[in-house]
């Protein structure tokens, strides 16, 4: 049985996300998508609204696809989340080398933590690689479209 844990910020959940927890929902038995609390960043989007777009966005998906989706959101250390979730997989997307050279160091160091626990990388899709939630915050607040980046329920949100 694999449980996937998917997790992230997703201030917004963008193009980007969703193409990665797509292709999640076509590996694993199970995704949980954890939303990250940071007590240092404000936020664009409060927790609530994060998980219910996520929800609204990719519950339909995840029935179509038969696998189980559910959302949560956690403070703390990522492994003790896949712990308490049951996850005995880690998932992350990634963009760029820069993204890899973060990704593996933080790989590492959760696997020195929980052995039990594997991280697994999807490569993003071309198409949207280049998409990042801080880009689409920074775009949004100097008044530019993020329409093509971001779904539907996102946009309804701001
Ligand atoms: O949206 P992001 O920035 O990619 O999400 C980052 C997140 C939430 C996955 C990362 O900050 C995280 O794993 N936070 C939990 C804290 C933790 O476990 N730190 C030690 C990792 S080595």
């Amino acid at each position: 049985m694999r449980v996937g844990l998917y997790p992230g910020s997703f201030d917004p959940i963008t193009n980007g996300h969703i193409d990665i927890i797509k292709r999640s929902l076509a590996v694993v038995n199970k995704l949980i998508v954890g939303i990250g609390i940071s007590a240092t960043k404000t936020p664009m989007f409060s927790l609530e609204q994060r998980m219910a777009m996520i929800e609204s966005e990719m519950g339909p998906i995840a029935k179509t696809m038969g696998t189980e989706l559910s959302v949560t959101s956690f403070e703390g250390l990522l492994v003790d989340v896949a712990r308490q979730q049951g996850a005995n997989l880690i998932i992350r997307g990634l963009r760029t080398a820069a993204d890899f050279d973060y990704e593996a160091q933080m790989t590492s160091m959760n696997r020195a933590m929980a052995p039990e626990i594997e991280t697994v990388f999807l490569a993003a899709s071309a198409n949207v690689g280049f998409i990042s939630s801080t880009l689409i915050r920074q775009i949004h607040a100097m008044g530019g479209d993020v329409s093509p980046f971001v779904p539907r329920v996102v946009l309804d949100n701001i």
